[in-house]
């Protein structure tokens, strides 16, 4: 059962304001280390820390055998130390000797390659064996710990999905069956409908043929691999739900989970998590492979407030510095970790926890950084990670604030897998280029976005931007028409409203969805190939993609001028109820999509926060009482920003104006 209201967050925190937390691993080290830990942690004014998130194998050494000697000595020190506990069931990964005892719980990849015990999750998610021997572990764990003063939260695994999201096993495979028996009401013509399976001769006579979408010669079904997605993802969920249960049943404590809102993992609808979640926690990290890494951040960090429905939520762990899993490790500039987490502040959370506390000497972690780091005590990071104790201590007061956003843009998982799926015009179609762009666009134009799911109440936005809204059903495509009948100005780009829930084309035209609220019609897609960029007439200039679209009611604001659709228009615009929809038929430049979008908003009677652009970023927070107006200046040169109020990370009072050093970040306290 979820619980009946959000857990207000800073409830897990002892002083009631911001959270400031961690991971622990005290079975990597001598317990003589323990009582330093804690002397530390309290220095640093750590409040929440997570313990037993890879205990298995110290909890359970062997079947039927528990110890939890050194898991009580722990919980007692940090709780003698005022130090709250965000309690990990422990089943993240299981130890050796279950998978020597039973090599079936082992995962498989699409090819029929086994993963062997030696890294972490290897187990399938369906895998009975597994699920019936962390259903111990979890019940072992509540009837100890359940009613424990200092657990403040329940922890579910870890980074559920992370690895092993996606499994082709036999256990897999009679897990997806019985998910199809259900989703078609046990009728195999139903499935064969919604599969299309009349192409290349892949009609079943029973679900008994049915099979996950593993390895094949040419390219897979693609209703056979959306649904393969749906129901990897519920399998997940149904991993948290078992363990969120057996807690529910022996312990009155908020039970959550870590998501991972982020740009690799695309593997969980995680819309279909939240009802399940007493608090929602997410994990984040910055990625250096990517063009605009503290876009990403500002975008995963909307979307996470989009999960908890706005109410405040809680960074579960980010790093201090480098991480150690991508193909480079940047070491954090000075100045940018305050920067992160004012990022993560303003848009929402009000806990930021760090992976690790004390970084590692062994394993495969080892360069990965800590608020602790090798080096010791005597170093910048031991030291920022004190002063951001300070910091957040500080910010106490901000804490149960909101943002708000007159902006929407729509997300959706199913929709991430629908767009990439086999088979598609373009490889250059990649749906999170385009929700970032979408949203980058608006976030430079002074615009905050909330990120919500298709098909969710939009009233009360007064834009809202549908990105590449490639699968969407009738009643979804509808809330956004209703939106825009009611006065919303809507922006719908391009490979939007194409197929049904079923991955089934919509005919007579593109966007089938979409065709009537955007008054347009398109007869053929056009992309561009890799760099190739078209203009507009605009004087602007384009990539990725072009279609041969006429109006059929809208008008053209801007026609391509050259490329595979020239002369046909780009960028259309028509008036629906009190409305305006408009459609974006190619990936405009950053400066054309900002310019676009500062456009619309003016229309729609949106204010942009001055001062904001590319290089800063400006959000506020409101309270009863007061609004709180995070300024970050990611920039080389300071910035002016006209303002009242005073200034909670510097003190002073502010009249008229503020300047905000370069890399700097400003909170400043306004009446409201
Ligand atoms: C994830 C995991 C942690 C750790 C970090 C490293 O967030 O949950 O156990 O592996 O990544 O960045």
């Amino acid at each position: 059962m979820p619980a009946a209201a959000p857990t207000r967050i800073s409830t897990l925190s002892e002083g009631e304001g911001l959270v400031y937390g961690c991971d622990y691993n005290p079975e990597q080290w001598d317990r003589s280390v323990w009582p330093e830990d804690i002397r530390l942690m309290r220095e640093a004014g750590i409040g929440l820390v997570a313990i037993n998130i890879f205990g298995w194998s110290t909890i359970n050494p062997g079947e039927g055998r528990w110890d939890f000697s050194g898991l009580d000595e722990i919980i007692e020190l940090l709780h003698a130390a005022g130090i709250r506990i965000n309690l990990g069931t422990g089943t993240a990964s299981p130890p050796p000797w279950l998978t020597a005892q039973h090599p079936e719980i082992l995962p498989q990849g699409p090819d029929g390659t086994v993963f062997h015990q030696g890294g972490r999750q290897g187990y399938c998610p369906s895998n009975p064996v597994f699920r019936a021997h962390a259903a111990e572990v979890v019940r072992q764990v509540v009837a100890r710990y359940g009613s424990h003063p200092a657990v403040a939260l329940w922890h579910v695994s870890n980074e559920l999905g992370c690895h092993n999201a996606l499994c082709y096993c036999a256990a897999s495979t009679l897990a997806f069956r019985d998910w199809a028996r259900e989703r078609y009401a046990d009728d195999i013509d139903a499935l064969n409908r919604a599969w299309g399976t009349s192409f290349w001769s892949q009609r079943y006579g029973s679900f008994d043929e049915v099979q996950v979408p593993a390895q094949v010669l040419s390219l897979r079904n693609p209703g056979q691999v959306l649904d393969f997605q749906r129901f990897s993802s519920d399998e997940q969920l149904a991993l948290y739900r078992a363990e969120a249960g057996i807690i529910r049943a022996g312990s009155g404590i908020p039970v959550t989970t870590n998501f991972m809102v982020t740009a690799h993992i695309r593997t969980l609808d995680y819309w279909s998590w939240t009802a399940d979640m007493d608090l929602i926690a997410n994990d984040h990290y910055l990625d250096g492979r990517l063009a605009n890494s503290r876009q990403e951040l500002s975008f995963a960090a909307d979307l996470t407030r989009g999960l908890a429905a706005g109410d405040p939520w809680l960074l579960m762990e980010t790093s201090t510095s480098a991480v150690n899993w991508q193909p480079h490790n940047f070491a954090k500039e000075p100045g940018e970790l305050q920067r992160n987490v004012a990022s993560h502040l303003a848009r929402g959370a009000d806990g930021i926890c760090f992976f690790q506390w004390r970084a590692s000497t062994q394993g495969a972690e080892k360069y990965h950084s800590a608020l602790l780091p090798h080096a010791g005590t005597d170093s910048d990071v031991w030291r920022e990670s004190v002063e951001l104790g300070r910091m957040l201590q500080g910010l106490g007061e901000i804490a149960g604030t909101r943002v708000a956003a007159d902006a929407a843009v729509l997300f959706s998982w199913e929709n991430w897998w629908a767009v990439e799926n086999e088979g598609r015009p373009s490889e250059d179609l990649r749906y999170l280029d385009q929700v970032h762009a979408a949203h980058t666009a608006l976030a430079d134009a002074g615009i905050v976005a909330d990120l919500v799911r298709p098909g969710a109440d939009l009233d009360g936005y007064r834009l809202i931007v549908v990105p590449a809204l490639h699968l969407v059903r009738d009643a979804e495509a509808a809330v956004i028409a209703r939106a825009v009948e009611r006065g919303a100005t809507v922006l719908v780009t391009f490979y939007s409203g194409i197929v049904d829930e079923e991955d089934r084309v919509r005919t007579g035209g593109y966007p089938g969805a979409f065709r009537e609220l955007l008054g347009i019609r398109s007869e053929e897609f056009a992309p561009l190939a890799p760099g190739e960029r078209v203009s507009l007439s605009d004087g602007t200039d384009a990539s990725v993609w072009t279609e041969r679209l006429r109006t059929d009611g809208a008008e053209a604001v801007a026609l391509f001028a050259d490329g595979p659709s020239v002369g046909r228009p780009a960028v259309t615009r028509h008036a629906h109820g009190a409305g305006e929809a408009w459609y974006l038929a190619t990936q405009p430049s950053p400066d054309a999509y900002r310019a676009l979008v500062a456009r619309l908003a003016e229309s729609a009677g949106i204010a942009p926060q001055p001062g904001a652009g590319p290089d800063v970023d400006i959000v506020r927070r409101f309270g009863e009482h007061a609004a709180y107006r995070f300024v970050i200046n990611h920039g080389s040169a300071p910035v002016d920003i006209a303002a009242e109020g005073s200034e909670l990370l510097t003190g002073v009072t502010v009249t008229g104006a503020l300047t905000v050093p370069a890399g700097a970040v400003r909170i400043i306290k306004e009446d409201v």
